[in-house]
């Protein structure tokens, strides 16, 4: 898609995005930085995409429900860009304020201990099992990883959360939720398991994370 030009967005009171605050790129989706909120970042549809409105309606569905948001980053509101719509989500940020690198990235890039990413791993997935959360893309990609004062890391979802198909049951039924996380969360550790053979480290997850 491409973007409209300046001065068009001052006319609409659009929010420009500019090539430097491009953060990442997904398959579907484009995600700068907010260009006015550095805690914030602005994705927008590269075509048409449905992932989006399905990641917004779980969300608000989470919301009604009161659940423990912690490690997602959650929806706040939708804008006007020069790219066409954007929906605006909470940045994953460092304690510098820099942004998060994706567990993936620091898989290929041979950075984490053993003890850094089974410690990570344990954490995401009693809290996903605890709030019998749906995901269905988990993924290293769509994990962003930040890391505490304590030099632990703890990995935020930042897409994929939600159904691919608007199933009502599954996410309102623990025990199809159940099922389905544990076909997910052993396709994440398949794909890091991947991940990490093409690093050459011994990095492996340990059978102790606990499973669904
Ligand atoms: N909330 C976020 N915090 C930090 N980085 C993000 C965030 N959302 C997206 N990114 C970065 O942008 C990339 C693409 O965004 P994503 O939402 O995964 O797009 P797609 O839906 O096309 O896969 C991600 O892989 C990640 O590197
Ligand atoms: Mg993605």
């Amino acid at each position: 898609m491409k973007p409209s030009n300046t001065t068009m967005d001052k006319a609409s009171k659009q929010i420009h995005l500019k090539d430097a605050d491009l953060i990442g790129e997904g398959r579907d989706r484009l995600c700068f930085q907010h260009p006015s909120d550095p805690s914030l970042c602005i994705k927008v549809a590269k075509k048409k995409e449905k992932q989006t409105a399905r990641e917004i309606r779980y969300l608000n569905y989470l919301h009604k429900k009161q659940r423990d948001l912690t490690y997602i980053s959650d929806y706040h509101h939708s804008v006007k860009t020069n790219y066409g719509k954007g929906h605006v989500f909470d940045l994953i940020t460092d304690q510098n304020g820099s942004v998060a690198p994706s567990l993936y990235q620091l898989l290929s890039a041979n950075q984490l201990t053993p003890e850094q990413l089974n410690e990570a791993l344990s954490t995401l997935s009693e809290y996903l099992s605890r709030e019998n959360l749906c995901v269905f893309d988990l993924s290293p990609r769509n994990l962003a990883a930040k890391q505490n004062q304590q030099g632990q890391y703890r990995l935020y979802m930042i897409d994929g959360i939600g159904l691919a198909s608007p199933d009502p049951f599954t996410f309102r039924m623990p025990l199809l939720t159940k099922r389905l996380m544990g076909k997910r969360w052993r396709r994440l550790i398949k794909k890091i398991t991947v991940t990490v053979s093409h690093s050459s480290t011994d990095l492996s997850v340990r059978s102790d994370v606990k499973d669904f």
